[in-house]
């Protein structure tokens, strides 16, 4: 049998990158923009790695134009951005401002002046600080505020953006920030944390209708962050032990959404500490969608832990993350470099949840990236995870997966939340003194893959 030299993707298959206002617009206070839950969290030493925090980070605020130009410029036809709650609301539930809604306005208008397809993010974890002090996702008060939010924003977008995604990851803005405290608002409880994800799912379910109205033939959906689990060895512990970690991280987040309930294994592992679910709130949540999108950016192998330490050194599941050290690992978090895990992924999430159409809205890496004396920046490793995991997605789509794009994490370096500026995940290198960007070795790679629509299989081999 031929070998297939080159992987081709279905024609209109969207390779795009993504990033989140937060940590790329800059301009904290600009135009009335109200404080979020980021501003202040990583105004407290010891919350942000390097001290730094998103007050200017890439300035996009101010340099979005010749971004855009950029990224038209290498053949990226596709961008997924956030909106700034605080930016539009600064207060999270008062007036709106137009001047944070004329900014959106210019930038929508910017991507389409150059042929770019937005796919907007409403909420990408920049929660205004005022409701926050009123209890944030926790206060159902901030369900009704999101409506308001996602409400003015979709009428004043809703002509010109068709994509629109309601929340980004609700697993992380519950965990890391309610439970792990790594993330803002900063606390440390479980039953914080699955009260926020609750009000999360419920925000997403009662804005599905909201976008609609507003947005004549809008394309909807939700993203979450999934990981393929396996259990550390076939024993019955770690089976469960992986069974717990997969249903406390994706099938918690999954099932509501597309079943309409909470798996009932986790209910029951939970406990007291699972949320208040009131009538109507899964019918709610179980809104009908357009698509899944789905961040994917390691494999979890799970064993069992009766002292409790499990996936970043905290656990509630009586888990712990086993690393086999033949696995290849990123620079990042416990992560491995597992792109079959997001071939299995799919194929799963196609199965179990039947969602029709998936876009993968994140998926990159870190490297410790500099330009060399030459100015280039260089960047091979970085190169082949794209082309494994763009090739995951290939033999995905092969096997009958509807997966109708890839949005690389990240356009540019950008803030990266509890690391700070320490890790750089963009195919375009910032050089934050003088704001100049710079395209790595990958960027003009993967300017090639979208302009060829495929790459050499040749290229998905490690260097
Ligand atoms: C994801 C986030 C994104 C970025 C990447 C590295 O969890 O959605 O904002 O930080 O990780």
């Amino acid at each position: 049998m031929a070998i297939q030299s080159r992987l081709m993707f279905p024609t209109g298959f969207i390779w795009g990158t993504a990033t989140a206002a937060y940590q790329v617009e800059g301009g904290a206070s600009e135009d009335g923009k109200g404080e979020s839950i980021w501003d202040r969290f990583s105004a407290t030493p010891g919350n942000v790695a390097d001290g730094k925090d998103g007050r200017v980070t890439c300035d996009h605020y101010h340099r979005f134009a010749s971004d855009f130009d950029l990224m038209k410029e290498l053949g990226l036809r596709s961008y997924r951005f956030s909106i700034s709650w605080p930016r539009v609301i600064p207060d999270g539930s008062g007036s709106v401002s137009a001047k944070g809604l004329a900014f959106y306005d210019r930038l929508v208008d910017a991507m389409l002046d150059r042929g770019i397809r937005p796919f907007a993010t409403l909420y990408h974890w920049d929660l205004p600080q005022a409701l926050q002090d009123a209890g944030g996702w926790v206060n159902r008060t901030t369900v009704d505020a999101f409506l308001h939010y996602t409400a003015s924003v979709t009428r004043k977008l809703g002509d010109r953006i068709k994509d629109w995604m309601t929340h980004n990851e609700p697993w992380v803005a519950a965990y890391v920030g309610h439970l792990f405290g790594d993330h803002a608002p900063g606390l440390r409880d479980l039953k914080t944390a699955l009260a926020a994800a609750h009000g999360i799912l419920l925000s997403h379910g009662k804005a599905v209708p909201v976008i609609r109205a507003n947005c004549p033939g809008a394309r909807v959906g939700i993203v979450h962050n999934l990981e393929w689990v396996e259990p550390a060895s076939p024993r019955e512990d770690d089976v469960a032990a992986a069974m717990r970690h997969d249903g406390a991280f994706n099938r918690w987040f999954l099932d509501p959404v597309f079943h309409g309930r909470y798996p009932g294994d986790m209910l029951a592992w939970f406990a007291d500490v699972a949320p208040d679910v009131r009538d109507g709130d899964m019918q709610i949540i179980a809104a009908p969608l357009d698509f899944l999108g789905v961040n994917y950016y390691t494999r979890r192998v799970i064993g069992h832990d009766p002292s409790g330490r499990g996936t970043q050194g905290r656990s509630v599941l009586a888990a712990r993350q086993v690393h086999w050290p033949f696995t290849p690992r990123a620079d990042f978090e416990e992560w491995e470099v597992a792109p079959e895990g997001l071939y299995r992924l799919l194929l799963r999430v196609a199965r179990e949840y039947r969602p029709g159409v998936v876009y993968v809205t994140e998926n990159g890496t870190p490297l410790p990236d500099a330009p060399a004396a030459d100015g280039v920046v260089r960047d091979p490793v970085r190169q082949t995870y794209i082309a494994r995991h763009a090739a995951a997605v290939h033999q995905a789509i092969a096997d009958g997966v509807d997966v109708r794009g890839y949005f690389l994490w990240s356009f540019m370096d950008n803030f990266e939340w509890a690391y700070g500026y320490t890790k750089r995940f963009g195919i375009v290198y910032v050089d934050y003194d003088t704001q100049s960007r710079m395209v790595k070795d990958s960027g003009r790679w993967y300017s090639r893959v979208a302009r060829e629509n495929g790459f050499s299989i040749a290229d998905a081999v490690a260097p």
